[in-house]
Parts: structure tokens; C-alpha cells; sequence
């Protein structure tokens, strides 16, 4: 397994660039099994996650193929409505094959996903939602059958906002009869982009950006080309690394409006901000203050960032305090940067991060991939050397990101193992 060795750089600076967000492109695979014909992604990064959900599409039917970060995905023929227990295993964003299989073609057959190194992760919303457009559900063995000879639009309302819930349910609706009206609905920008490649391909949904989504049936939908919204939680955590950096540091090809609960947290922790076009400068304060954080649905500040933050905290001057509502055991890298020499204590789901003037290089473990990437920017602040293994975490959600690093100064090297 990969290792990243890790040795103190903190004196980054000059421009690091943002990939496309990983977030909205899985969803994106999946919708394009609603059009019949071949549709094609631009700004795909290169993920394992991706690599993942191509591998389902293509056992699913679909062609797809990837080159120079376009990603074309053929969906005329898809026949076999099944992901297998091994694909969805690895990756739990499978499950947004469901709403799509069902539309399209009448049934589907996806493994139930398990826990995670976040949570229990349940997916009750989803098949809520799917029965309340008039599917059957069926959990047995381990996966989950559901059928409808036709969707039915209907009002739903989710008891908790749910990204995966809310486009997987938009996915099923499209081609329901009549109209499907979503309360509560989810809004991050990935919700959105889902939204702006559904009504492209031809589909009617209004709302975008509410927590009220109405989607009116239509007969067909078209394939298309569109190009995907930038990574916010990468820009985050670049924008956190300038923040724990000793110079500027200037994060191209950002949506601002995507990242505003991070930037007001920087402002608050001492560090100015510049804009020009879609990229954000951040130079670092002398003293990085103390900031609480609660996480929350989109616009709150994101949990996929929760980590990263702690991060900055272990080094200010004072004690913060850091809740996740999102995802309230997603402390795992909690005790891996106290072998660090963090002094964070856990009071259920809020850490108390008190700052400590500086961090130790240890060995230390990725557990799941924003606290991977949080261990990476530790081991950037932290005196002598790091070692982090098992980054396959990493490498799931972000491009390169020790080439991408490097070139603003950090000494990061991958050991293949
Ligand atoms: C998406 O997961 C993201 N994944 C996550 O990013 C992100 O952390 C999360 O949204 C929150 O922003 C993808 O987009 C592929 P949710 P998702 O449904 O859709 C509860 C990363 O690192 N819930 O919005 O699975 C759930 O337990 C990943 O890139 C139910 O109770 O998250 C959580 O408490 C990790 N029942 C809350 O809702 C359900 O049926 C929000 O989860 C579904 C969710």
C-alpha cells in the first residue's frame, strides 16, 4: 500500500489549482443513464471513485471512456439493472444508480451499502422516497429490489436534508408521470449541478437552490455535454493549507459563492482574503486565532471539510470547539493527530481542540479520505517527518494531490508499497 512521507514545508506560496468536484461528477455518471446515447463530462479529474462508478456503469451496459479529462459515457444500451456487492462495497455514491435504473428501466438490483469509517451512513431516505413515487422495495440478501412498472410524481418530504437522497430521488422523478414535489430537499452546489444536467438533458425541475424542488415528468431526455463544477472541498483544503502556510497562497479556479461558510471561518481565524475572477488569495495571519465550528447542510459550514479545519485549530492561539452534525462520529483523525502532539479531547461529538505552538512528525494512519487529507496538512506543519499510510484513502477524492502541493512548496513523496 502507498505511503506518503511527509516533511515539514510550511513556506508555501504561488498558485495551486482546483480539479473538478468529484461530488457532483458521480452523480452526473449516473444520470447519464436516463439519456439514451452518449453524453460527455469535461473537467473529470482522475479518481479512484470515478474509476469506481465507470467500472458499475460499464457492467451496468454503458460504454464509458475517459481521456484528457473528458469522460464520455454511452447509456443506449443499458440492460443489466445490478450493482454487485464488490463495487458498491468500495464505494457507497453506487447507490445513485438506483433512482436512475428504476426510471429507465423498470427495475434495479443494488447491494445494501454497509457502515463506514463515518458512520452508519443509512440509506432509509432514499428508499422511502422511491416507494413514495410508487416503487416497490425489497431488501433480501443483502441488496435491495425495487420495481415500478411506472413512477408516479407524488409530495415528498425528507425528515433530514440528504445529498444523496435528494438527487437520487430527482433522478427517479424525472421521467415520473404528473409532478413530484420535494420539500426539504438538499441544496450544496452539488445538488445543483444534478439539477442543471437533468434540465439540460431535458427535464423540468424548478427550484434550484431551495430546499423546494418540483420536477414535471417528461417522456425522453437527451444526452449532452457539460462541463462540471470545480471541487469546493479541494479548494477548501488547499485554502486551509495557505492558511497554515507562512506565505500567500493563491487557490485558481474557485466558486466563491460555493465556499463562503470556509471563507467567513478563515476571516475569523485571522487570515486576509483576495479575489480576482474565480481565484482566491489567502495570506496567512502572524497568530492563527481560535474558531468554533458547527457543521451543517449546505450553506453551514460542510463536514468534508471538518477535519481539514481541526487541523488549523491545533496550531491557534486558544481553544476551539468543533461539532459535527453532519456526520457526528467523523472524529477518526482525531486521535492520529494527537499522535501528532494535538491536544484535542472528545466530548461525544464535539472536539475541544486546544492550539499547541507546534506539531511532531510520527507515523500516523488515513482512515477515510477527508482525514487523509487533514493528516497531509499536519504532517506539512509538523516538525521533522510524517509518515501517513493507507492514502488509497486519497487518492479516491483527490487528483494527485502531493504533485499539486509540491508545487507550491510542500515535501511530500509517495512511496509505492
Ligand atoms: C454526501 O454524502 C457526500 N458524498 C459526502 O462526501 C458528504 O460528506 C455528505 O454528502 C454531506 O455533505 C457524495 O456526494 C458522494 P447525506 P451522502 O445523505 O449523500 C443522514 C466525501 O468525503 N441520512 O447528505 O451520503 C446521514 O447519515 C463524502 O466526499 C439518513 O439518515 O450524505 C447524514 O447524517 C463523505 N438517511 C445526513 O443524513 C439517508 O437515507 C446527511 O447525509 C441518507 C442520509
Amino acid at each position: 500500500m502507498d505511503k506518503f512521507i511527509i516533511e515539514h514545508s510550511r513556506e508555501l506560496s504561488g498558485n495551486i489549482y482546483v480539479s473538478g468536484a468529484k461530488n457532483a461528477i458521480l452523480p452526473a455518471m449516473a444520470a447519464c443513464l436516463l439519456a439514451p446515447g452518449k453524453s460527455i463530462l469535461r473537467n473529470v479529474p482522475n479518481l479512484i471513485d470515478l474509476k469506481t462508478l465507470a467500472h458499475l456503469l460499464r457492467v451496468i451496459g454503458a460504454r464509458v471512456e475517459y481521456e484528457n479529462g473528458s469522460m464520455s459515457i454511452d447509456s443506449k444500451d443499458v440492460c443489466f439493472p445490478e450493482a454487485p456487492y464488490e463495487l458498491v462495497s468500495k464505494m457507497r455514491a453506487s447507490i445513485y444508480v438506483l433512482g436512475p435504473l428504476v426510471a429507465r428501466l423498470g427495475k434495479a438490483r443494488v447491494s445494501f451499502p454497509g457502515g463506514c469509517a463515518i458512520g452508519t451512513r443509512p440509506v432509509d431516505l432514499h428508499l422511502k422516497a422511491l416507494e413514495a413515487l410508487g416503487a416497490t422495495i425489497e431488501i433480501e440478501h443483502g441488496y435491495i429490489n425495487a420495481k415500478a412498472e411506472k413512477l408516479v410524481g407524488t409530495d415528498i418530504h425528507f425528515d433530514k436534508s440528504s445529498v444523496g437522497a435528494t438527487i437520487n430521488t430527482l433522478m427517479a422523478a424525472v421521467y415520473a408521470s404528473g409532478t413530484t414535489r420535494l420539500f426539504n430537499a438538499a441544496m450544496e452546489p452539488e445538488v445543483d449541478s444534478t439539477i442543471d444536467l437533468l434540465n439540460k438533458m431535458g427535464a423540468q425541475i424548478s427550484g434550484k437552490g431551495t430546499t423546494t424542488l418540483e420536477i414535471h415528468g417528461v417522456d425522453d431526455l437527451f444526452p449532452v455535454e457539460m462541463n462540471m463544477i470545480p471541487d469546493r472541498i479541494e479548494a477548501g483544503t488547499f485554502l486551509i493549507a495557505g492558511a497554515l502556510s507562512t506565505k500567500p497562497v493563491t487557490v485558481c479556479g474557485c466558486q466563491k459563492e460555493h465556499l463562503m461558510p470556509l471563507l467567513d471561518k478563515l476571516r475569523e481565524a485571522g487570515c486576509s482574503l483576495a479575489f480576482s475572477g474565480q481565484d482566491i488569495t489567502v495570506t496567512p495571519p502572524d497568530q492563527i486565532k481560535p474558531v468554533n465550528i458547527l457543521t451543517l447542510p449546505h450553506p453551514g459550514f460542510p463536514t468534508d471539510l471538518q477535519a481539514q479545519f481541526t487541523v488549523l485549530m491545533c496550531l491557534a492561539d486558544g481553544v476551539s470547539y468543533i461539532e459535527d452534525t453532519v456526520f457526528p462520529d467523523r472524529f477518526m483523525h482525531v486521535a492520529e493527530l494527537n499522535r501528532l502532539q494535538a491536544n484535542i479531547k472528545m466530548d461525544r461529538n464535539v472536539a475541544s481542540v486546544k492550539g499547541v505552538e507546534k506539531l511532531s512528525g510520527a507515523e500516523v494512519m488515513a482512515t477515510d479520505l477527508r482525514a487523509s487529507a487533514a493528516l497531509v496538512l499536519a504532517g506539512m506543519v509538523a516538525e521533522g517527518s510524517t509518515t501517513v499510510s493507507r492514502i488509497y484513502h486519497i487518492d479516491r477524492g483527490y487528483d494527485r494531490i502531493e504533485e499539486k502541493l509540491n508545487s507550491i512548496g510542500a515535501k511530500i513523496q509517495r512511496e509505492i508499497g
